[in-house]
């Protein structure tokens, strides 16, 4: 399997390929590839020749050092995952100066707002860095296309104002969530749930299916309160958050809209491991 290890093989590989006409999709990730890692690289191999697939745990999105510390890392796992794809797909491996130079450093972003909500209030500094590193990537890579799962919806939406205020020359597409038959929604922090956390998890999807149910009918604030009481009486999750959000904006729903789109949004601990999930509404 092709690991590509700096920017000027990258930059080469894409340049080669686009020379002979053929297109070329990214899906960038942190590595620990699962099942919904995949489901991203089959969208993308539908609409392109080659799919490059970024492996690196980027240390400035980390607002949490032992996060960023126990982030699982499982390149030769990840590497024979990927081989089955053959030459389809190549990995893009690189270190952090490869990625950085020598200042791994945040730029600093104006995301209209996106940024100030949810992941955005618990995770401070979290998407300055999401965008600079993506920011570097998609400079290297130099991608027609790339790839994001709607399980970090904020961030797909933080991604597609990032490849506008850069003028990066790419499209965005959000890819559904994929999710365990039991409803868990596929995240690399799984591998780091027991058994039973990943049984007890299931909570948050069955949560959000209700919500779902509910919401012809109950107003955003008594869904609120239905949640927390519900999270207040699992011994085995703690609500970090629970909004109901508008699909575009991400602003908070105080009264419904006609033609508007909302969507059901939970980040909650497990032990030690933050979970986040979401779920359209209508
Ligand atoms: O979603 C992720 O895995 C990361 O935030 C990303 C997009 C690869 C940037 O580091």
């Amino acid at each position: 399997m092709n690991i590509i290890k700096t920017k000027t093989e990258i930059a080469k590989y894409v340049s080669e390929k686009k020379e002979q006409n053929s297109s070329v999709g990214f899906v960038p990730t942190m590595g620990a590839l699962h099942q919904g890692h995949a489901s991203l690289i089959s969208f993308g191999l539908e609409r392109h020749h080659y799919i490059v697939v970024s492996i690196f745990v980027n240390p400035t999105q980390f607002n949490n050092a032992t996060d960023l510390e126990k982030y699982p890392r499982t390149l030769s796992q990840d590497v024979s995952f990927l081989s089955t794809y053959k030459n389809k797909v190549v990995i893009y491996a690189p270190t952090p100066q490869e990625v950085y130079g020598d200042q791994v450093v945040s730029k600093q972003y104006n995301f209209k707002g996106i940024e100030t909500v949810m992941e955005g209030t618990h995770r401070p500094g979290h998407f300055d860095g999401v965008g600079t590193v993506l920011n570097h990537l998609f400079r290297q890579v130099t991608p027609d296309e790339a790839f994001f799962g709607e399980k970090d919806y904020q961030q797909l939406l933080i991604v597609k104002k990032l490849v506008e205020i850069e003028k990066l020359p790419l499209k965005i597409t959000g890819c559904p969530i994929h999710r365990q038959e039991n409803g868990l929604a596929m995240s690399s922090r799984n591998a780091r749930l027991t058994t039973q956390q990943l049984e007890e998890a299931t909570f948050i999807y069955k949560i959000l299916r209700q919500v779902k149910k509910d919401f012809d009918t109950k107003s955003a604030r008594a869904l609120r309160a239905w949640v927390s009481r519900q999270f207040e009486n699992n011994p085995h999750l703690r609500l970090e958050y629970f909004e109901i959000s508008n699909s575009k904006n991400l602003r908070p729903l105080s009264r419904k809209r006609t033609h508007q789109k909302y969507r059901a949004f939970i980040a909650a601990f497990a032990g030690e491991i933050r979970l986040i999930d979401n779920m359209a509404l209508n």
